[in-house]
């Protein structure tokens, strides 16, 4: 596996995975399937701190690839620093998997990959939360190092929120 940033290189494989997550009933990348250009424009410039509005961070988009690079198995964002409704949910990483390909370890090596960017950006440790009821991105953080913290109470779900802090070199 490989991981990339964004890049419209790889837009055929990406919207496939776009359609997974629709078939699967979680459009999270319906904006990608209706125009793939203004959402890749819109995901690059969130790395640009000149062009983020007020109370924003910059975070980097990354896609990872299968082995022959055909096929974009996951994405992941790195925010490039916290904010206090950061701390509180949300942290510096978030994910997800394709839903064709979930359960075969592929959300653990994305963290892994995650992680080596993070170190990139001179970030030795990264904060990262989960709900408290998922038990596969709970274990994704653990099985990469996460040492949990205190919880919260997500503001917008209110639901417990699980915070780990994760070393960027193990
Ligand atoms: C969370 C997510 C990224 C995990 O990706 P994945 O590729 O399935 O993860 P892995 O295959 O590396 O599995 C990680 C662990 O979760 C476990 N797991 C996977 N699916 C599971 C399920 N439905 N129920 C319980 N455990 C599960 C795996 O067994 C593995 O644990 P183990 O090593 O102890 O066996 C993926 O489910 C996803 O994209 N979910 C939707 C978005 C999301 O929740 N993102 C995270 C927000 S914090």
């Amino acid at each position: 596996m490989h991981l990339t940033p964004a890049t419209v290189r790889h837009r055929d494989a990406f919207l496939v995975m776009a359609r997974d997550h629709r078939v699967a009933g979680a459009d999270r990348y319906g904006r990608a399937l209706e125009d793939f250009d203004v959402f890749l424009a819109r995901i690059l410039s969130q790395s640009r701190p000149s062009a983020l509005p007020p109370g924003r961070v910059p975070q980097s988009h990354f896609w990872l690839l299968d082995d022959d690079q055909t096929r974009v198995l996951a994405c992941g964002r790195l925010r490039h620093r916290l904010l206090p409704d950061l701390e509180v949910e949300g942290g510096h990483i978030g994910y997800d998997v394709s839903p064709a390909v979930r359960g075969r370890g592929v959300g653990t090596r994305l963290l892994a990959l995650l992680l080596v960017e993070a170190r990139r950006l001179a970030l030795s440790r990264v904060l990262i939360t989960c709900d408290d009821d998922n038990i596969p991105s709970r274990r994704v953080i653990e099985k990469n190092g996460g040492q949990p913290i205190a919880p919260t109470i997500s503001p917008e779900s209110g639901k417990s929120v699980r915070r780990y802090w994760v070393r960027t070199s193990q």
